[in-house]
């Protein structure tokens, strides 16, 4: 349901195998404090509401899969706080389990389409949004199930602070330049981007994440995005 009431929905799958006893346990263990409800009637939540106190800086990852990448962000900054949305609950599982025993502050998770999350939160949260291997949806009947369109770059153009980072990811052609048009369009982003090594090759400070490395595998070539959110008051129809 998205939160303004009208029906949203899901096409991808909610669980692989039947979960292991021991990952079971994880998830009825740890979840509770870390997962996010939002708000009932719809509405905003307040960034306290998340973490309290509020880290300097937030990241958010969308679609985290099995939670490589997450756990590897977190690793490298422990004194950022992040919000994680995946309805793949084996992922869940998988992320949780690469974690340290004691579930940390600094993450909070949903457990749910992102988009119903991301409409909830207030403007300029997030320093980095990772978006990384999107579900390609290639037959033409489907691309109105890709997570990007319009609106939700909207969404994360508003969920980003002035300055803050979106990163992309897709080794599916046809989505890559879907994503491209939509992402570029928007006035308020800046493709980070020179010449073909800006696209061609992961950053540093971005690992490998499972699908990438499927991909990889498989003779695919992914492609690497990232753009800057630029300030709000340069940009003269950002509100
Ligand atoms: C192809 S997988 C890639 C996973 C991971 N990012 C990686 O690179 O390994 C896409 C993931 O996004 C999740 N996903 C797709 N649409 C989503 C949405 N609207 N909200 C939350 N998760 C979503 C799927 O459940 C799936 O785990």
């Amino acid at each position: 349901m998205s939160r303004d009431g009208q029906r949203r929905n899901l096409y991808g799958r909610r669980q692989g195998r039947p979960l292991r006893a021991g990952r079971r346990a994880l998830l009825e263990a740890r979840l509770p404090a870390l997962q996010i409800a939002l708000p009932d009637p719809p509405g905003r939540l307040p960034a306290e509401a998340l973490f309290d106190p509020l880290p300097d800086r937030l990241f958010l990852e969308v679609g985290f899969g099995g939670g490589e990448h997450l756990a590897w962000q977190m690793a490298r900054h422990p004194d950022a706080g992040f919000v994680a949305a995946e309805y793949f609950i084996t992922g869940v599982a998988s992320l949780l389990d690469q974690l340290p025993a004691e579930p940390p502050p600094r993450l909070k998770l949903y457990i749910g389409d992102a988009r119903d999350l991301m409409e909830c939160l207030p403007d300029a949260l997030f320093d980095k949004i990772f978006i990384l291997f999107p579900d390609p949806w290639p037959k033409r009947r489907h691309h109105k199930r890709r997570l990007i369109q319009t609106p939700t770059v909207d969404l994360l153009v508003r969920l980003l602070k002035d300055g803050g980072e979106l990163r992309f990811a897709s080794d599916d052609p046809g989505y890559l330049a879907w994503a491209l048009q939509r992402l570029t369009a928007h006035p308020a982003l800046r493709w980070q981007v020179r010449g073909p090594a800006d696209w061609r090759y992961r950053p540093d400070d971005w690992p490998a994440t499972r699908y990438e490395q499927k991909a990889v595998a498989a003779g695919r070539r992914p492609a690497f995005l990232r753009f800057r959110r630029k300030p709000r008051q340069s940009v003269p129809t950002d509100p």
